[in-house]
């Protein structure tokens, strides 16, 4: 939520640079943007309503400088206008911040600064931080009056600070994401809210963990612990993600790069190492109470998760949405397991869900894509989804992979982990022939058919009702159709009301013991004019349109949320909307 580029080095281009970076960020929020960097005496900043991604660097008339700082704005306080858009910047302009993240206790600290005689443009959280700062440089060193400043700073947060009368550049964070980048030549720094956008220039990174910073300086970066008031020594790590995987290649969208990369990410999670797999079976095993944790499309990912264990372990756990989690916090003891579940691992509901859990002593498992993620190093045991950088907005090839690790747990705690592996193989394989243009094509009849409809359902049944939700979810965010996931058998007591003549309703099949059902829910909505669009291993007379699965018993939620995902696709693009950068969203959700 919000995306941070900054770079620090010998090029003279780095407005340009950071205005390039930030479009790669850009799917972290997209409502504004702005940089600010350093010319000869001041800082210039540059701030525009819009997607950056639109921008021609050559039409901006940028001036050389070699160092500067950008954001790209999803908005919290303050609508989407220019004087809200970040960097903002003190009166005097030779401070400029950008933030990500929420500071819940700016009012009070305002009202101190304009009793003090400070004045502000904006309406934002962040401009207060630009001048608690300054305040704070009155008195001390500018690196003492950023930690000062951070010190009561209450929420989550990243900043990066430029001050041009002395060339520095300070990084801080606690609870949302920042990494520096350290480029190939001496003194040259990126910092970023995430690894591709600096990809192109160093695969060389350093993690900020909480409540540290970095200092830029002299064409050096040092790092502090802001709460033990000490310099620390931090690890550089190189990262094995290629540029081109982080990049578009021939795909008009990331969103249908991705769901066509099912065909390698499912097979990279099925072949985890088997040795994780069962460590977490047996923390599972002799856990008392296992939740499931996750938020947006992971929480429904967790949902599938309760199933599967009935089902397959035949073993009760439970399932919270990150932000309700907390409700359950009378029942956790140390013998408590937490399973999270992220793409990004930075969500800050699922991170505050864990702080909850921690204070009670539960083991954490998180299976997340990102692994060097916050969640991942406050986690006791990590299971990579390994499925690569996944940027469009709408997650597709990140929820397949963790639907397979919880297929995997499944089995493992059933004692039969091989068994698991060999079905997701198999599922693999035939999610391989399947996706292809012709399937495509397919359903891009039926979306031509329903692209102009106003509401739209989904049902399912066992494990395929979450799965339900989550199609909903993958509707409702790229295609703006108002559309909405029910458990098969609750259509009759309210929502049934809902279907006329053509209402289109998408039937999740599994062949077994609930396809009867849900076969016989179809048939209650037909009988009151609904469309029926089965998605299922077999046709039937009940559907008016087929989308062919292939047979995968307890894969089947894997395999029937894929064409929904290519549907909400393709519906996105045939009502022009942008299915990577879908309005009001954000990626990663890092404020609560
Ligand atoms: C946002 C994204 C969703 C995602 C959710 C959780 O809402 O738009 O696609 O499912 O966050 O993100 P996470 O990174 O924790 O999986």
């Amino acid at each position: 939520m919000c995306g941070i580029f900054t770079y620090y080095g010998h090029k003279n281009t780095a407005p340009e640079l950071v205005i390039e970076g930030l479009k790669k960020l850009e799917y972290r929020g997209y409502d504004s943007w702005g940089i600010a960097y350093k010319t000869n005496d001041e800082i210039e900043i540059r701030k525009e309503i819009g997607k950056i991604g639109d921008i021609k660097v050559k039409d901006l008339d940028l001036k050389h400088s070699n160092i500067a700082i950008g954001h790209s704005r999803w908005a919290t306080h303050g609508g989407v206008n220019k004087k809200n858009a970040h960097p903002h910047f003190t009166e005097e302009k030779d401070i400029a911040l950008v933030h990500n993240g929420i500071f819940e206790n700016y009012v009070e600290i305002k009202k101190y600064l304009e009793k003090k005689g400070h004045t502000f443009k904006s309406d934002t959280d962040t401009e207060v931080i630009a001048h608690l700062i300054e305040e704070h440089a009155k008195t001390h060193e500018f690196e003492d009056a950023v930690k000062l400043a951070t010190q009561e700073i209450e929420g989550r947060y990243a900043i990066v600070v430029l001050n041009s009368s002395n060339e520095t550049m300070i990084a801080a964070r606690k609870g949302s994401p920042l990494i520096l980048g350290v480029g190939h030549t001496e003194g040259e720094y990126f910092i970023a809210s995430d690894i591709p956008a600096f990809l192109k220039y160093t695969n060389k990174v350093i993690y900020l963990d909480d409540n540290q910073m970095t200092v830029i300086k002299d064409g050096e970066a040092k790092f502090y612990d802001m709460e033990k008031h000490e310099e620390i020594e931090k690890r550089i790590v190189e990262i094995d993600w290629d540029e081109e995987s982080a990049e578009m290649g021939d795909f008009a969208h990331f969103m249908i790069k991705e769901i066509t990369e099912q065909k390698e990410t499912l097979a990279r999670a099925i072949n985890q190492d088997p040795k994780i797999i069962e460590k977490v079976a047996k923390a599972i095993e002799s856990a008392k109470g296992t939740y499931f944790v996750g938020c947006g499309t992971a929480g429904k990912v967790g949902m599938v998760g309760e199933y599967l264990f009935a089902k397959i372990a035949k073993k009760h756990t439970n399932f919270a949405f990150g932000s309700e989690f907390s409700n359950y916090k009378d029942f956790l003891t140390k013998d408590t397991l937490m399973i999270c579940i992220s793409q990004s691992g930075e969500t800050a509901d699922t991170l505050e869900a864990i702080e909850v859990a921690k204070e009670k002593g539960v083991k954490i498992v998180s299976i997340v894509n990102v692994e060097t993620s916050t969640m991942a190093r406050m986690s006791d045991i990590v299971v990579p989804i390994k499925a690569g950088p996944e940027k469009a907005v709408a997650s597709t090839k990140a929820t397949t992979s963790q639907l397979a690790i919880l297929t995997l747990l499944a089995y493992a705690c059933d004692g039969g982990v091989k068994k698991g592996q060999q079905e997701l193989i198999n599922a693999a394989g035939q999610i391989n022939d399947m996706l292809n243009p012709r399937y495509e094509e397919h359903i891009m009849k039926i979306a031509e058919k329903i692209k102009e409809v106003e509401s739209m359902y989904i049902i399912g049944r066992g494990a395929n009702y979450p799965m339900a939700l989550e199609a909903a979810i993958k509707l409702q965010e790229v295609s703006y159709i108002h559309a909405e996931g029910f458990a098969g058998g609750e259509l009759k007591h309210g929502p049934i009301a809902l279907i006329t003549e053509n209402t289109p309703v998408i039937a999740l099949v599994a062949n077994d013991d609930s396809k009867k059902e849900i076969i016989s829910n179809a048939t209650e909505i037909k009988a009151r004019g609904g469309y029926i669009i089965g998605v299922a291993p077999e046709n039937d007379d009940i559907f008016d349109f087929w989308i062919r699965v292939p047979d995968t018993q307890a894969v089947s939620p894997i395999v029937n949320i894929i064409p929904v995902q290519i549907l909400a696709y393709q519906l996105a693009v045939l009502r022009k909307n942008d299915p990577d950068k879908p309005r009001n969203l954000a990626k990663s959700v890092t404020v609560k």
